[in-house]
């Protein structure tokens, strides 16, 4: 049984879900609440060894399901040894993507078969949802702007296997992500990414102040 709060964070290339995660961090933390962030696919060491076939550029010929099987194992490895333990010590986890990421991608974008898709997710997290998921939305050209930005300022990060996409690839990634909303509009919020840094911040906040403050009634 988990205490904790379980939390995630998802959106298109270069939407600024990382940087947001960030700050709903330390703003939890100056609250008192004891938090830990991490991040699909990752969390682990295991995982982080997954994430870097995944990533890696020059995996061009690497086959959707093989894709899909490579983020289960790193989930089930993230949920098995980070996730589950964290919440049952009645921590607020923050996670940088999750299974709507799979959706989004693989199903969406990938149109792997939705059935083998749901299977692949339920197997791994035994079903662990989160208890909110905020998807930062903002077009495809502004998203990628902002990641060749970011790219540009760390001569040493490669654009990855999936920036590499073609634009219609990000267009299905950011319409699975609103189709997701729309079919569980309790979980999950869209959040515009569009704005400033801060006003962002802002209406994150009233999200996540609601579902902490629920948590403890
Ligand atoms: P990352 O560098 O973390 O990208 P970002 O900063 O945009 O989150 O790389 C993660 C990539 O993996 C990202 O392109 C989305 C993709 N992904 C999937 O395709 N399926 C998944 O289940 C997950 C968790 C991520």
């Amino acid at each position: 049984m988990e205490h904790g709060l379980f939390i995630t964070f998802e959106g298109i290339e270069g939407c600024g879900k990382s940087t947001q995660l960030k700050l709903v961090a330390d703003d939890l933390k100056a609250k008192g609440c004891d938090v830990v962030t991490t991040r699909e696919p990752g969390g682990t060491v295991i995982g982080d060894q997954i994430r870097r076939i995944l990533l890696a550029p020059e995996h061009k010929n690497l086959e959707p399901l093989a894709e899909l099987f490579l983020y289960a194992a790193a989930r089930a490895q993230h949920v098995h040894e980070l996730i589950r333990p964290e919440l049952a010590r009645g921590k607020v986890v923050l996670c940088d993507r999750y299974v709507d990421a799979t959706r989004a991608y693989q199903g969406a974008a990938r149109q792997i078969d939705p059935q083998i898709l749901e299977r692949l997710i339920d197997v791994p997290t035994g079903g662990l949802m989160p208890t909110l998921t905020l998807i930062l939305d903002c077009p495809v050209e502004v998203g990628l702007r902002r990641a060749v930005t970011r790219n540009a300022q760390h001569p040493t990060t490669k654009e990855d296997r999936f920036e590499r996409e073609a634009r219609d690839f990000h267009e299905r990634v950011r319409l699975g992500y609103l189709a997701i909303a729309k079919q569980e509009p309790k979980r999950v919020k869209i959040i515009d990414a569009t704005g400033s840094v801060e006003s962002i911040h802002q209406t994150i906040l009233q999200e996540v102040d609601r579902v902490v403050h629920n948590s403890r009634a």
